[in-house]
């Protein structure tokens, strides 16, 4: 069957899979997550790291690294392990830094662009002990930890996230309380993402004056705040409202260098403007929010999922993650191209053990995306989470997000179905019209003719949530 992409991306465009440290090498015992994961009741079934998928062993990176490049993929993201690399304050461990430069040159060596995320969830212990996030020093020493790297990376590296999902970090560990510290408390919640966005302009001119041709982002969780009655107009502004504090405050932060709440009362930081070459978007599921009068604990807003509500795509997962919404990325990327910067898609994915779900998964969205490119956004790169089933933070091994499936006893790999998707859509440089027929019979009729998803909500939604 000839494969006839009739959703092109552009040329140059990266397709890869996203990582992290701590997710897959194993063996990292000297920071906040594995002092958590040896607590009970912390991670599901009480499961720990371990080894994860092996990757601090070279050779089943290699392997894997090849596994990535023979599903024609030209790029992937990782992340390098700040405890592994500055074990104590201060002092630098320089075989680890030129084992991290070996591991990306078995990536260029196949073809493989890294793009390395420096701060991807975990601290080394001796930051937590100095208050992490929380500490006066906090941007000091990530910004002397990042020098490191790129002094030590930069010959090989220039597509640099600085950190990793802050709003998550700070959402989860702090006000959920279901990463480390276990802490439920906003106002603390407030200032440690206060803090990692400072750090992470910090990072940037760090970088920058390290490597001036370096495009430096950090990676979003750009979470679609849908109004769960699109109907009710105190639900849409509840929506924008939730919108502005979640997602755009931060990636404006970064433009303009003004903290607006919840980072802050508006004032400007000269030192964080211009930090944003470009957008990272991490993107899953959309929320529904609704304003409800009984609870001004949450600003009066409610967010969550409805399962009764019309889904652009209604196939269930079989593991509870969220709603998957394909018109959601697209939403996602138009609120983003609003800023006028490149963006990555550094993270998109589904958990789904028995790989019924996935292949369309990819596909609709992949489909979603490229019709954001046509309208406007400059999307640069796609970057499915993830390549090998690996560690789910606190869901422990019970969400697998693989392309391939992992044994963890053995070590065994096995591609799934939505591998071979994936690698037609990137050998295409887009998704072929066969396969979507395949995969999501009659959804390119709908392409052909005006798009299929739920276009009057979107505009809507388009409206009232912009920046
Ligand atoms: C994101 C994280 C990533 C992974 C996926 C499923 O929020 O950045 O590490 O856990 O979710």
């Amino acid at each position: 069957m000839s494969e006839t992409p009739i959703l092109t991306m552009p040329p140059g465009f990266l397709w890869g899979v996203a990582t992290a440290a701590h997710q897959n090498e194993g063996g990292n015992e000297n920071n906040q997550w594995s002092a958590w994961e040896r607590r009970p009741g912390h991670i599901h079934a009480g499961q720990t790291c371990g080894q994860a998928t092996d990757w601090w062993n070279l050779e089943t990176a290699a392997a894997d690294f090849d596994r990535a490049a023979a599903l024609g993929l030209n790029s992937l993201r990782l992340s390098v392990e700040w405890s592994r690399i500055e074990p104590e304050p201060g002092l630098f461990d320089h075989a680890v830094l030129r084992h991290y430069a070996e591991m990306i040159r078995l990536l260029r060596e196949r073809g493989l662009e890294p793009m390395v995320t420096l701060h991807h969830f975990t601290d080394p212990l001796w930051f937590g002990a100095q208050g992490a996030w929380e500490g006066d020093l906090a941007e000091d020493f990530f910004a002397g930890f990042v020098a490191q790297v790129v002094e030590a990376l930069g010959d090989q590296v220039t597509l640099w996230c600085t950190i990793n999902e802050p709003t998550v970090y700070a959402y989860s560990g702090f006000l959920e309380g279901t990463f480390p510290p276990g802490v439920t408390n906003l106002r603390r919640a407030l200032s440690v993402l206060r803090r990692m966005i400072l750090a992470h302009g910090r990072a940037y001119r760090t970088i920058h004056r390290l490597q001036s041709h370096a495009r430096v982002g950090l990676a979003h969780h750009w979470r679609v705040m849908l109004p769960r009655d699109p109907g009710r107009r105190a639900d849409r502004r509840a929506a924008a409202t939730l919108n502005r504090l979640a997602n755009t405050a931060v990636i404006e932060a970064t433009l303009t260098g003004q903290l607006k709440p919840p980072l802050g009362v508006g004032q400007r930081v000269t030192r964080l403007m211009d930090t944003c070459d470009f957008i990272g978007l991490n993107y899953y599921s959309p929320a529904r929010v609704g304003f409800d009068p009984s609870a001004p604990g949450s600003l009066f807003m409610h967010q969550g999922f409805d399962p009764s509500a019309e889904l652009s795509d209604p196939t269930p997962t079989g593991e509870a993650y969220g709603e998957i919404d394909p018109t959601g990325l697209y939403l996602a990327l138009r609120q983003l191209s609003d800023f006028g910067k490149p963006i990555y898609i550094t993270e998109n994915g589904v958990p789904d053990h028995d790989d019924d779900v996935r292949p369309r998964f990819v596909a609709t969205h992949l489909a979603e995306a490229w019709r954001a490119a046509r309208d406007g956004a400059d999307l640069r790169g796609y970057y499915h989470w993830t390549l090998v089933d690996n560690f789910e933070w606190a869901a422990g091994w019970s969400l697998r997000f693989g392309l391939y499936d992992l044994d963890p006893d053995s070590g065994l790999r096995t591609a799934r179905p939505s591998a071979a998707v994936y690698a037609r859509i990137a050998r295409a440089n887009g998704v072929p019209q066969d396969l979507l027929e395949e995969v999501v019979p009659g959804f390119v009729k709908g392409y052909q003719s005006e798009p299929r998803l739920a276009d009057q909500p979107t505009r809507a939604i388009l409206e009232e949530t912009g920046p």
